[in-house]
């Protein structure tokens, strides 16, 4: 059996941003590497401006949630003390002892690595790959460096790619003085607005224990989810002249619920009675909704009537819903890291016109998947659609 090859990626990720995962997924292919380890370092020592461990670390696993064949790795951040690169690499081989190992680094990396403490017997241990970076101004010095480092034993790969160059300092620059940025993901981007890091205000007051919670109850994937519908909920408040503030934390807590098994929802349903409905009962892709408005009440101290009530109506909707609903309702199904569904594109386009008309058309979405699927829609659903409907008929083409 061939050996697994593994990439490792190492860096503070002060904050990550689009030039790593650029760079590890183009390492992975051109080096046809099974996965790539992402992994923070932990807290430098006397290094200012930089986040702390486990905010870096929440963000690098909402940013690798969307990329398959890249696994955040805490074996740094796990260890107290300093951790060197040698330590970490045994760490790992003795983990993984079949893998054959690749470290990933920039061209100046390379001019730095006799810096490195036991550097010849880091040379043994694995593969560089080495990315060209944009101000690589002595090509000759690097081969000569390179050809140094050979004749010890080192094994490098020069990776034949654009050159790359993002730099963090830029990054946090722009999230201070809350500019665009497309070289952040959206998630991490959500992440450190509501937390307010990097100098950014912090738009939720509430969100660190809440983040705290969510990081624990939530798969991965459903926390960068999470991430990604709290910041679309936003934009979309914003542009429809509704409560941003509500709207983000509606988003951030809508599927607060959505990891716990269907059993223990039921539970949490019958004990607390908040429905009678037995179809809503039997199902998790609609329940979670009902008890994660319950949750957000007594476990997140949320008392706001409208944001339990857009997180209880995220799945079937609500005749009569607010607008605020239809926001977080909409955000959910148009985030941008949703995987593509024949409608997408239309309801995105849609939510920027109109609330109501986006909402009409995402539904009916959901009723012809549902019913191509064979199973009921719940009559809620289809009762908001009515509603909806009528809304379209009185008020015209404007809507
Ligand atoms: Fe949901
Ligand atoms: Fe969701």
């Amino acid at each position: 059996m061939a050996k697994e090859r593994i990439g490792i990626m190492g860096g503070t990720f002060n904050p990550i941003h689009q030039g790593h995962l650029t760079m590890a997924l183009a390492a992975k292919e051109k080096a046809q590497l099974d996965e790539v380890l992402v992994i923070p370092s932990g807290n430098p020592p006397h290094k200012a401006h930089t986040a702390p461990a486990e905010d870096r670390w929440r963000m690098v696993c909402a940013a690798c949630a969307q990329e398959s064949g890249l696994t955040p790795c805490r074996v740094e951040l796990d260890r107290p003390g300093v951790i060197y690169t040698v330590d970490t690499l045994s760490i790992l081989r003795e983990k993984y002892p079949k893998a054959e190992w690749f470290y990933i680094i920039g061209a100046d990396t390379l001019m730095e690595l006799r810096n490195w403490r036991r550097f010849e017997e880091v040379l043994r241990m694995c593969t560089f790959l080495v990315c060209p970076r944009a101000t690589d101004a002595a090509p000759m010095a690097l081969t000569e460096e390179r050809h140094r480092l050979e004749a010890l034993g080192g094994r490098f790969v020069m990776l034949d790619l654009p050159p790359m160059e993002v730099s963090s300092t830029d990054i946090r620059q722009a999230l201070e003085r809350d500019q665009p940025t497309s070289l952040l993901p959206v998630t991490v981007r959500e992440y450190c607005g509501i937390m307010g890091l990097y100098g950014m205000t912090q738009r939720l007051p509430q969100a660190e224990a809440w983040l705290d919670r969510l990081f624990g109850a939530l798969t991965v994937k459903r926390f960068a989810h999470t991430l990604a519908v709290a910041s679309t909920a936003r934009s979309l408040a914003l542009l429809h002249h509704l409560d941003a503030a509500k709207a983000e934390a509606a988003g951030l807590l809508h599927d607060c619920a959505k990891c716990l098994p269907l059993r223990e929802q039921q539970r949490i349903a019958r004990a607390h009675g908040l429905t009678a409905d037995t179809g809503l009962m039997e199902s998790g892709a609609l329940l979670h909704a009902v008890v994660g408005a319950y949750l957000a009440r007594a476990d997140y101290g949320v008392t706001d009537a409208d944001i339990l009530e857009a997180i209880r109506c995220h799945t079937t909707g609500r005749p009569g819903m607010n607008r605020l609903s239809m926001a977080v309702y909409l955000a959910d199904a148009i985030e941008p890291t949703r995987e593509a569904y024949p409608l997408l594109n239309q309801v995105r386009l849609m939510a920027q016109l109109s609330l109501e008309r986006a909402m009409t058309t995402s539904m009916e979405g959901t009723a012809g998947h549902v019913r191509k699927s064979g199973k009921a829609l719940h009559p809620a659903t289809l009762e908001t659609l009515n509603w909806l409907r009528t809304l379209k008929e009185a008020n015209g083409p404007s809507i």
